[in-house]
Order: structure tokens, then sequence, then C-alpha cells
């Protein structure tokens, strides 16, 4: 019985850690209208030399999003998406991930 109880109480801590690690599409919103707009566009097809992010999946955009902070070079731009990169969380990213796989198709 012990054993079962003490599952249980991982479980629910499981649950709310994988909550506050992000994925909160609102955050993310605010968040891309602030830092990331100006370059990748209202509807995340980029322009000039700012790269198209529309059609990804999280999983894609989380990817390069914590590439970029761990200053590794991805393209040719990359050092300019450093700069940006640098100053997201943990949670930024998966917020930021979860709005624009959801809203740029
Ligand atoms: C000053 C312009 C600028 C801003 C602001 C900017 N980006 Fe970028 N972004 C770029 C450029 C340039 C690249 C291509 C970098 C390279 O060559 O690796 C890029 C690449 C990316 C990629 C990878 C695209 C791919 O196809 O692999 C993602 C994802 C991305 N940006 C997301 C964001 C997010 C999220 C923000 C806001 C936090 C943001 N960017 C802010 C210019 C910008």
């Amino acid at each position: 019985m012990k054993a079962l109880h003490l599952l249980t109480v991982c479980a629910a801590l499981a649950l709310t850690v994988s909550h506050a690690r992000g994925e909160d599409a609102a955050a993310g919103e605010a968040q891309y209208a602030e830092s990331c707009i100006n370059c990748h566009g209202k509807a995340g097809r980029g322009m000039a030399s700012f790269p198209s992010i529309a059609g990804r999946d999280a999983d894609y955009i989380a990817d390069r999003l914590m590439q970029y902070r761990a200053r590794e070079m991805v393209g040719p731009n990359s050092a300019i998406m450093m700069s940006w990169a640098e100053k997201l969380s943990d949670e930024d990213i998966a917020d930021l991930a979860a709005y624009i796989s959801a809203t740029f198709q």
C-alpha cells in the first residue's frame, strides 16, 4: 500500500512539473509579439533574410531555439538569433514553440 501511495504522489508531482515547464500558448503569443514579430512577421512567414517559421512542429522550434541559446551555428545568420535566444528561459521556449506551431500552419 505504501508503495502505491508513493507512486501516486510521484505521478502528481510529475504532472505539476510538466505543467510548470510551459507550453502556455498565450504566454508564447505575448513573447512572440514582443521579441520575434519584427523579423518573422505576423504570420510567421519571415521576410528577406529572416526565414519562415510556419508549418513547423513544436519540437523543431524548441530544438532550434535551444541550439541558438547554446550558441550553436544552425545557418549563416545564427548570430542574429543567438542574441534573442540567450534571453529565453526553458519555459519561454516551450511557450513560444507551443504558440508558433499551433498558430502558423
Ligand atoms: C533581428 C531579427 C530576428 C528576431 C528578432 C528573431 N529572429 Fe528568429 N531568425 C532570424 C534569422 C536571421 C534566422 C536564421 C538564422 C540562421 O541562419 O541560423 C532565424 C531563425 C529562427 C528559427 C529557425 C528557423 C529554421 O528554419 O530553422 C526559429 C525557430 C526562430 N528564428 C524563432 C525566433 C523566435 C521564437 C524569436 C523571438 C524570441 C525570433 N526568432 C526572433 C531573425 C530573427
